[in-house]
Parts: structure tokens; sequence; C-alpha cells
């Protein structure tokens, strides 16, 4: 069942810092050749100073709401996707309000790491489904160069910062959500996480000394779990859309790794031509990689009115969705 929901615009915020591979290699014992090779990562975008989440995701969301040609004030409800909050309370999406200037409609946060725009964008259409909401932004937005051990060459050359923003609201046309599948497995929470900070483990000095308020991730094992959870939703969104391979026209899966997108790719036989990648760029950015891609690829023309667009996530939880667009 088609749900008449639509993208009404689009926007993004990146950093303007560029930190490349060869930039790393004065930190830590790797190679352009290695990361490139191994992840199909050529530069990321880093923030400078004081420069939080909320801000990259209030330039994304103030983007989307120009494209949509409304104001931020007109919105319904904002949802933010991060998994790298400002603080630990209040949300990020209240801390966006406040850099917007605007107050009144619900704000909250999503944090299903990577898959959070697809968590988001799932919410939002329910709730405007239900005739509640009729512009909502579902923002994807990180600033993992915060939460990063800059000594750990097995996570810091992975991720970047960015913030990518879609506007929703209904659809009276042909657009719409023609399949969207979310789910979480708890089981395997602990193999991609920020251990320090929270309830398990407060803050002290010896989870600074330890750096266990960055990432820590068992990367082989993501990998696996996040090429069978990816390429499952994916050929499931796509049965439930009625739809084969070679309908799709932009395939955007999470940039997490070339290789990894490659065998989601092959196990949904879409043809390569249909991918489109801001990874090479960008690192892996997250909640923001999918919004920030569709965003791009909306300015480079080639995602266009009346295309089909297939979304596949994997992010720490463990999560993952998957859906499809009638652009
Ligand atoms: O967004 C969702 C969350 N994240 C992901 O989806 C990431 C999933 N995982 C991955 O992308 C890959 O597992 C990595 C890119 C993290 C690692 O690639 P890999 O092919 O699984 O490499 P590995 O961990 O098996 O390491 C191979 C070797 C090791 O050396 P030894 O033990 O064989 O001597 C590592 O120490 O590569 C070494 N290595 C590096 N060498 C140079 C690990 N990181 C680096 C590095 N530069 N940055």
């Amino acid at each position: 069942m088609v749900r008449n929901v639509k993208f009404l615009g689009t926007g993004c915020c990146l950093p303007d810092k560029v930190v490349t591979n060869d930039d790393l290699t004065d930190l830590i014992d790797t190679s352009d050749s290695w990361i490139r090779e191994r992840t199909g990562i050529g530069a990321r975008r880093v923030v400078e100073g004081r420069t939080a989440t909320s801000d990259l995701a209030a330039g994304a969301i103030a983007d989307a709401c120009q494209e949509a040609g409304i104001e931020p004030a007109e919105l319904d409800g904002i949802i933010v996707g991060t998994c790298s909050q400002d603080t630990l309370f209040p949300s990020t999406a209240c801390w966006v309000q406040d850099r917007l200037g605007v107050s009144g409609m619900p704000a909250f946060d999503v944090m299903a790491g990577c898959s959070s725009f697809l968590y988001g964008l799932e919410v939002a259409a329910n709730w405007i489904e239900a005739g509640r909401a009729k512009r909502v932004a579902v923002c994807g937005a990180e600033v993992f160069s915060k939460i990063l051990n800059w000594k750990d060459r097995r996570t810091c050359v992975l991720f970047g910062d960015g913030a990518g923003a879609a506007i929703v609201g209904p659809s009276d046309g042909e657009s719409g959500i023609l399949s969207a599948n979310w789910g979480s497995d708890g089981t395997l929470a602990s193999i991609l996480k920020v251990p320090a900070g929270g309830t398990r483990m407060p803050a002290s000095h010896a989870t600074v000394d330890e750096a266990a308020h960055t990432v820590y991730m068992e990367g082989s094992k993501v990998f696996k779990h996040a090429v069978r959870a990816m390429s499952g939703s994916l050929l499931r969104a796509m049965e439930d859309a009625g739809i084969g391979p070679d309908d799709v026209d932009v395939f955007i899966p999470h940039q997490a790794n070339i290789r990894i997108m490659e065998a989601c790719r092959e196990r949904a036989a879409i043809p390569q031509e249909k991918v489109y990648s801001v990874l090479e760029d960008y690192g892996n950015i997250s909640a923001a990689s999918i919004p920030v891609a569709i965003c791009e690829a909306r300015r480079a023309g080639v995602l266009q009115d009346g295309h089909l667009l297939a979304m596949t996530a994997f992010g720490t939880g463990l999560t993952w969705g998957a859906a499809v667009v009638r652009y």
C-alpha cells in the first residue's frame, strides 16, 4: 500500500574543513592506499572549534526548508537522528530549535545509529498519515570527530561530520513511500558503542584516561551483520513494493564502506550505475549519509521527480531499515 507521504525539500550542511587520508598519516600508522582499498574513503569533513551536531542539523534543516518553500517556524515537527548528540540531555532536536529560533512544534531525537534517518522517516510518515502533521523535518546529523579516539586507526579513519535533512509532508499525486521496514537486534548492542558517559559507566577520570568516551567497534563483526541486515531489509522492501532491480532509478545505501555497499547492491542485483555515493568525499557520516546523498543527488540532477529511490541502512543497536520511495 503506497503511503501518500513525499519529500518536499532536501538540504545539507557539511563543515568546510577537509581532512584527507594523507593528513591522517601524521597521527596514526595508516596509508591512503589502505583506507581507500579497505573502505572506499578518500577524505572526510571535520568541524572546528565549538561547532556541535545541532549547528550542522540546523543548517541542513534551514536549507531543506528553503527548498520546500517554507520557514522553519512553519514546521509541525523536528526529528533529529544522531548518535553524537550535543548533550546527554536535552535532545539535539531541541538545541536545533534554539539555533533556528523556533518553538512550539514537538522536537525529539531518534537514536538508531546510521539507520536513524530511515527510522525518523518511518516515524514522520506515520505521523503525517495519521493526519496530525503536514510538514515534518527529518534530519540525520553527526559530529563524529569529537567522539573518536584519534589514536585508534581501526575507527578514526572511517567517520566524518555532516548533516542532511528532508522536509516530508502529504502527497496527493504519484509520489509516496511504496514500502518500508525497520528492525533491531539489541543482543548485538555491545559490538559498536561509546562505552562511557551514560549510566552504565558514568564519566570519571578513569573513563577519560581509557578513552572510553570514544567509539568502540568490532569492525569485522559489524561488517558481516551490516551486509546481511542491509541486503535482507532491502530485498524485503523491494518485494513489498512489487519492484525488481531494474526498476530502481537511484540506489542510496548507508555509506560506511564501499565493500558493504557493493555487497548489498550485488545481492539485490541493482545495476552498478544506479548507486549514488558520497562516501569517497565525506567518509561514514552515520545518520547523515543517506540524507546528504539524497540532497546531493537531487542537486546533481541524478534523482528526479518520478524516480524510484531505494534506500537501506544499518547501524549501532544493531538497527536496520529500508524504504522504496517514488520521488
Ligand atoms: O556505519 C556502520 C558502522 N560501521 C561499519 O559498518 C564498519 C564496518 N566494518 C568495516 O568497514 C571494516 O571491518 C573495517 C574497515 C573497519 C576494517 O576492515 P577489515 O578488512 O575488516 O580489516 P581488519 O579489521 O580485519 O584489519 C586488517 C588489518 C589489521 O592488521 P593485522 O592485525 O592483520 O596485522 C589491522 O590492524 O588492517 C589493520 N588496520 C589498518 N591498517 C592501516 C586496521 N585499520 C587500519 C588502518 N590503516 N586505518
